[in-house]
């Protein structure tokens, strides 16, 4: 930035009137789905006016997912060749998985106990096709990335990890771990989905060959639509088996008697585009890009180093590591009965979720401080439920 550049500090209390929820409930579940923005839900009514106004509008409905490639390659810093637009981060990674062989020399595949269970059990259905999965679990003294750089070796075809954990936020050294698979010629896949959204990913830096995510969490959108990226100078050769026609070099050549696939990403695809997803996922998108993630990131580390506080403060174990550099969008509260704090929660109004008996706090940028207040408040009136 330059002198004469000064940044300007979002608006946050504008940019919380775009979510009408919000002036009803104190949300805080962002990490399992972001809230409806005015503009997602306009372009939802915009898809649909599309629909009565055209029938079907296909070279339109094809440039703006072409478009949201774009978006999706801007967000992550890469080029749109190496973006494929996906129905599922499964969906993405199942295409990768099958353009992997596992023979004697590279069987193994290395996961970590953090996964989210499809990067897990897509994995082990690889096990029927001659791979062999190693799940990493940190024990003892030793660090997850101390077990990883003693399982990763030259047996490994490919490292799989999550870049922040579902079930209790901690986030992961993701380039550490990609370093540690490139020296050992193995490739390295990311799930992004609980990461996208919510700080600065760049992928000329983060030297993975694959990152998936999907935009119904950080990226305010809609269920219906993920992405992967691929690397295009170290995936190039990869082929899936997985596939579909628009997959193919030449969509529109309808050649039913034989498979060309897509140079670029595109290969990495299959069917028919969910259209109106495609409609939302742009907006929401556009909400990121105009705060921009650096700033989102600021604000996220805010509230979650003062949900940490509040958590010290009140006494209350933490599932999450204690050092925000090892946090990501999310701080996960121990408790005795975790469905019963989320619902007493919920009967103050409050909107979080539980997971292996933790209670998720997931804030985004749309949260503010009065809201960690507020779910101290609620939780303090139930302190017997909490470790
Ligand atoms: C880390 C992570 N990966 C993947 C998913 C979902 O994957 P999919 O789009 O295949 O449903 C989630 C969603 O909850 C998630 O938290």
């Amino acid at each position: 930035m330059t002198d004469s550049t000064v940044a300007i500090a979002p608006d946050w209390n504008a940019l919380r009137a775009r979510f009408p929820l919000l002036r009803r409930q104190c949300f805080m579940n962002s990490c399992s789905y972001g809230l409806l923005s005015d503009s997602v839900e306009a372009a939802y009514l915009e898809y649909l006016a599309d629909r009565h106004a055209h029938g079907s509008h296909w070279d339109a409905w094809i440039g703006r997912y072409e478009a949201l490639r774009g978006d999706v390659a801007r967000l992550l810093g890469c080029t749109a060749d190496e973006i494929a637009v996906t129905g599922s981060a499964s969906a993405g990674i199942n295409a990768v998985a099958s353009a992997m062989t596992f023979d004697q020399d590279r069987d193994k595949v290395v996961i970590t106990d953090l996964e989210f269970p499809t990067n897990a059990q897509i994995w082990y259905a690889q096990e029927a096709r001659g791979a062999t999965v190693e799940r990493v679990v940190a024990n003892g003294n030793t660090s997850l990335l101390e077990r990883l750089a003693d399982v990763i070796d030259e047996r490994t075809r490919i490292v799989a990890v999550t870049h922040v954990c579902y079930r209790n936020g901690e986030k992961l050294d993701v380039a550490a771990i990609a370093q540690l698979a490139r020296a050992k010629g193995a490739h390295v896949l990311i799930d992004g989905f609980q990461a996208i959204g919510t700080m600065p990913i760049d992928m000329t830096t983060l030297d993975c060959d694959f990152y998936v995510g999907g935009t119904l969490k950080y990226l305010l959108s809609s269920a219906g639509v993920a992405f992967l990226y691929a690397r295009s100078a170290t995936t190039a050769a990869l082929q899936p088996t997985a596939t579909g026609w628009f997959a193919q070099e030449d969509i529109g050549a309808m050649d039913a008697r034989a498979h060309h696939p897509a140079a670029s990403a595109r290969r990495f695809e299959g069917g028919t585009p969910p259209i109106p997803n495609v409609y939302a996922a742009r907006a929401g998108l556009a909400i990121v890009e105009e705060i921009g993630l650096a700033a989102i990131g600021e604000r996220i580390a805010g509230l979650t180093a003062s949900i940490a506080n509040h958590a010290h403060a009140a006494g209350i174990p933490m599932a999450t590591p204690d050092e925000p550099t090892r946090r990501g969008a999310m701080v996960a509260l121990r408790s005795h009965d975790a469905p019963a704090m989320v619902a007493a929660l919920h009967e103050a109004n409050i909107v979080t979720s539980s997971r292996d008996g933790n209670v998720r706090l997931s804030p985004h940028f749309y949260n503010e401080e009065g809201d960690v207040e507020r779910v101290f408040h609620a939780i303090g009136c139930h302190r017997a439920l909490m470790l």
